[in-house]
């Protein structure tokens, strides 16, 4: 069955991976907590990241700077004068709106003849999407565009047009309230104000980005590591951006997590080799973590579509419940960042090669990914439904390096502590080493029914024969197979260490 965002949103909810934010005072628009298994598989995301990318390599050294920098950081690196996305306002409904995310779409009857255009968002749906971003474009230059019809807009006569949910269906705004109503755009900066100190005169902006604070510490590190070029600066951390519309759940939000790199290499064309190299290294990346290769694919920006800093930038896609959108980014960002400090701060941020004396300002590979997208990436490529022994099962096919649990200790039965206390013991010694669970409550079918629908990949039962029989074997049971084998207890650890850790 197609996973529907709406079940994803519930068993989010319903098992503590992820909450509205200030759910208690109605919400918080565009800020998600993450529950006691969300901020474990988050944590999970990062560390994976930070083996694969900082300590398997001994080219890349990793950073933690400050949320809040000089503001002349931001305005060295554009970010105040073009860190904006275009908005309309809707003068009735007093919404405002991403002016590039509206497009008019035709709506066609059943002999396919236009008979009105809509506004729609652009994650309403893939169709329209295509169709209207042409019309998109010229609102946006204000250009007269053909709106003839527009009145009578029927639901039912879409015939043509595949709506990603019922709830988008129910949330496109009607063309009258969004045009002629809607202001021209115009810019809004994305950046989070606030200021710093008593008596501050000037904002001070919490970071968009983790990039910016790796291109002014790069002396630092050159200085104080002794990286020698190529190498790169890799930092994890939250970033905000004041989003117009957040939309799609945890896939566009205010306050998000981002894994970065900064690649530093030499100038001239060996960057194409380079990016090459992190395009492969980031595919692999997000395939050892569980994103399925059949919901990924790559987009290639050219030309209008590329950011004013890039030479080139390929994103990592995923085909979410609400259509395909960017996982990550992997763009050649040339020397424009080190240059404009440079510029900002009057300081030299050239680099010496001793080998071919040379003096250069390096350029930069930059692989990005935001934390909370692979979040919900994995956990669509993970949702799976059965059925097992006549009952429907949804469960979360994780890795075990990414579960949020990493086994389940049951004895069989609660009211026989001979059972119980073995299981207890198993239990203490996993937990040292890993995030386990252990659960005493219920028939041992539902034990299994609520660590699948989390994703514990492996359920481990201390029976009769573990207290009485010789050998002392637990049974281990595997999740998406169902399947159990019998194992000594004191080969779990070593079992569940090669399945977890590699
Ligand atoms: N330093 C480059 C940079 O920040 P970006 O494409 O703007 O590039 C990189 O962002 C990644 O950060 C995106 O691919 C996405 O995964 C994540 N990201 C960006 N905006 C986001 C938002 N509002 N909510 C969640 N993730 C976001």
């Amino acid at each position: 069955a197609k996973l529907k965002m709406e079940d994803l949103v519930g068993l989010c909810k319903r098992r503590g991976f992820v909450f509205q934010n200030s759910e208690l005072y109605n919400g918080n628009s565009g800020f998600y907590d993450f529950g006691p298994l969300g901020s474990e598989l988050k944590s999970n995301i990062k560390s994976q990241f930070r083996s694969q990318f900082i300590h398997a390599r001994s080219d890349v050294v990793s950073l933690d700077s400050s949320i809040i920098s000089n503001p002349k950081v931001w305005e060295s690196s554009g970010h105040v004068g073009g860190f904006s996305d275009p908005m309309s306002d809707c003068k009735e409904s007093k919404k405002r709106f991403r002016s590039d995310q509206l497009f008019w779409g035709p709506v066609k009857d059943e002999k396919g003849d236009i008979v009105c255009w809509v506004c729609v968002h652009e994650d309403d749906t893939e169709i329209m999407k295509k169709e209207a971003k042409k019309m998109a474009k010229k609102i946006i230059k204000n250009e007269k565009i053909n709106v003839e019809g527009r009145t009578t807009i029927d639901i039912s006569t879409f015939k043509d047009l595949t709506f990603a949910t019922e709830s988008d269906i129910q949330n496109i705004p009607s063309p009258e309230s969004l045009k002629p109503t809607l202001t021209m755009p115009k810019d809004f900066n994305l950046m989070f104000s606030t200021s710093v100190g008593a008596s501050s005169t000037t904002p001070a902006y919490l970071r968009p980005e983790t990039a910016q604070g790796i291109f002014v510490n790069f002396k630092n590190v050159m200085g104080s590591s002794r990286m020698k070029i190529p190498f790169g600066i890799a930092q994890i951390g939250k970033a905000f951006r004041n989003e117009i519309t957040p939309r799609n759940f945890v896939f566009r939000s205010r306050e998000f997590e981002q894994c970065e790199v900064e690649y530093f290499i030499p100038p001239g064309d060996c960057w194409k080799e380079y990016h090459k190299e992190w395009l492969d290294f980031s595919k692999n990346f997000l395939l050892s973590l569980g994103v399925r290769d059949d919901l990924m694919d790559w987009d290639v920006h050219s030309g209008d579509g590329l950011a004013h800093y890039a030479r080139a930038c390929t994103d990592v896609t995923f085909r979410f419940p609400f259509g395909e959108s960017e996982l990550m980014g992997i763009a050649a960002r040339g020397d424009y960042d080190l240059k404009a400090h440079e510029e900002g701060s009057g300081k030299s941020l050239e680099y010496y090669d001793e080998e071919t004396k040379e003096r250069y300002i390096p350029h930069v590979i930059e692989p990005s990914l935001g934390v909370d997208r692979v979040f919900l990436a994995i956990m669509c490529s993970a949702y799976a439904e059965d059925e097992v022994s006549g009952e429907k099962r949804t469960f979360l096919k994780f890795k075990p390096s990414v579960a949020p649990v990493k086994a389940s200790i049951l004895p069989l039965l609660k009211n026989k502590p001979e059972l119980v206390e073995v299981a207890q013991k198993l239990y203490d010694e996993l937990k040292m080493r890993w995030n386990v669970d252990f659960d005493t409550s219920g028939a041992i079918g539902r034990r299994y029914r609520r660590a699948d629908e989390i994703g514990t990949p492996f359920c481990i039962t201390v029976d009769f024969d573990t207290i009485e029989k010789e050998g002392k074997t637990v049974t281990v049971r595997f999740r998406d197979s169902c399947e159990q084998i019998r194992m000594p207890i004191d080969e779990v650890m070593g079992f569940l260490g090669k399945e977890i850790d590699g």
